[in-house]
């Protein structure tokens, strides 16, 4: 196995020039960072546009943090795709984006707080964790500062979605709570229509695509659950 070192980020880190050569695993590990990058910068817009309506100083405050934290992501990740020398070619295309943000816009506290922290930040970032451990050393850097905002990202979307659903009355939280799997299934189904080739990517990284299906299946139980609860 060839390596090499190269400096990325202040942190020395070996890269596995077999890995990067193989032109198949960089072009989709290059499309799922493309993929990843695109999301964050849609999720900063998405928080900075609710801050001024969201209902609490903190749920202000958490999205203020929020937007600060993808904006670092977004210069990590473009800046890695630079090194990497991946086509930085957007996956989502701009009527797809917009159409994204006015989905956002048009959602009430707590529709938004589920599509954009149970699926876009909880799910979407277990998918990337996922690919961790097949990256390469570079890519692997690359995700390490993000991964680790994410899990703030997820905490305070669902401390959130707590204290908004205690404020309803109790027959009707359990109804949202009880729609909220049929909520997922609908926000997916709009990032299904994107129509990426998604599944392609993953695989072609190296993932078992149905085995991912199944760790973000259960993830998704687990975060009801603790709803419920
Ligand atoms: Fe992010
Ligand atoms: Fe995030």
């Amino acid at each position: 196995m060839v390596l090499c070192s190269v400096h990325f980020a202040t942190r020395r880190v070996q890269v596995n020039l077999v890995a990067i050569n193989n032109s198949q695993y960089a072009h989709a590990m290059g499309r799922l960072l493309v993929l990843y990058t695109q999301v964050d910068q849609l999720i900063m817009e998405a928080c900075a546009e609710r801050i001024a309506s969201a209902p609490s100083q903190e749920a202000k405050m958490g999205l203020a943090k929020q937007v600060g934290d993808e904006c670092r992501h977004v210069a990590i990740q473009k800046q890695w795709m630079s090194i990497f020398g991946v086509d930085t070619g957007p996956v989502i295309g701009e009527a797809a984006l917009r159409d994204l943000h006015e989905h956002f816009r048009g959602l009430g506290w707590i529709d938004f707080l589920s599509d954009l922290y149970l699926v876009v930040e909880a799910l979407g970032s277990q998918a990337v964790e996922e690919l961790v451990p097949l990256a390469d050393p570079g890519t692997r850097e690359s995700l390490r500062v993000p991964l680790q905002d994410e899990l703030d990202h997820v905490a305070f979307g669902m401390a959130q979605l707590t204290t908004a659903l205690a404020r309803i009355p109790a027959d009707q939280r359990r109804l949202v709570v009880d729609k909220m799997p049929d909520r997922i299934a609908h926000f997916v189904s709009l990032l299904s229509a994107l129509n990426l080739p998604v599944e392609d990517w993953f695989e072609k990284v190296g993932a078992d695509y149905q085995q991912l299906c199944g760790v973000l299946e259960r993830r998704q139980q687990e975060l009801l659950g603790a709803l419920a609860a």
